[in-house]
């Protein structure tokens, strides 16, 4: 009885690590590339930048989350290289369960996981239910990507 619940649990993980793969395949991929490193000049790589918001605290963890939920719109430069292109908005399609996922997702695939603060506790649902609430434009998630100074 025990040992199934605990094996339940267990394949609940999996299931749920899973499906933030999944939703990266489905929706981000295509831009962003399965293997995360974007295409210089027109998609910005998500390698080693996703956990370089994360380590800035709660105004850089509400910028992924606002990024994916409301798009981003204006100039940016990310691993060197500089791209004003436009990010569509997710909020409309991906359930708040989705977008915890993917973020989840983002800033540990491809060895970013070594990158993240050590006392960071990754994405929840709620933390997307709440942001949503806010429903900002594109251009006023770029405001906030200026305000984080990020490279
Ligand atoms: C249609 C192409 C496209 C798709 C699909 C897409 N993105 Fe983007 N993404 C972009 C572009 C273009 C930018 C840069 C926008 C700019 O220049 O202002 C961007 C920026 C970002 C950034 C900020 C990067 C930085 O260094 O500031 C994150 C994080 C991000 N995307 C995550 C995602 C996730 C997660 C998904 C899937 C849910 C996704 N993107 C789907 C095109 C896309």
């Amino acid at each position: 009885m025990r040992r199934a619940l605990i094996f339940m649990v267990a394949l609940g993980a999996v299931a749920f690590a899973a499906s933030g793969q999944q939703v990266y395949q489905q929706y981000c991929a295509a831009c962003h590339q399965t293997n995360g490193k974007g295409l210089t000049g027109a998609f910005p790589p998500l390698v080693e930048e996703a956990p370089e918001y994360a380590a800035k605290g709660e105004k850089g963890i509400d910028f992924l989350i606002h990024v994916v939920l409301f798009g981003l719109q204006g100039q940016i430069t990310a691993g060197g290289a500089t791209y004003n292109g436009i990010m569509p908005p997710f909020g409309p399609q991906l359930s708040d369960e989705q977008i915890a996922a993917v973020l989840d997702y983002i800033t540990k695939a491809w060895g970013n996981d070594e990158r993240l603060p050590k006392d960071f506790k990754g994405f929840k649902a709620e933390d997307v239910a709440r942001e949503r609430k806010k429903s900002l434009t594109p251009q006023q998630v770029y405001a906030e990507w200026k305000a984080l100074g990020s490279e």
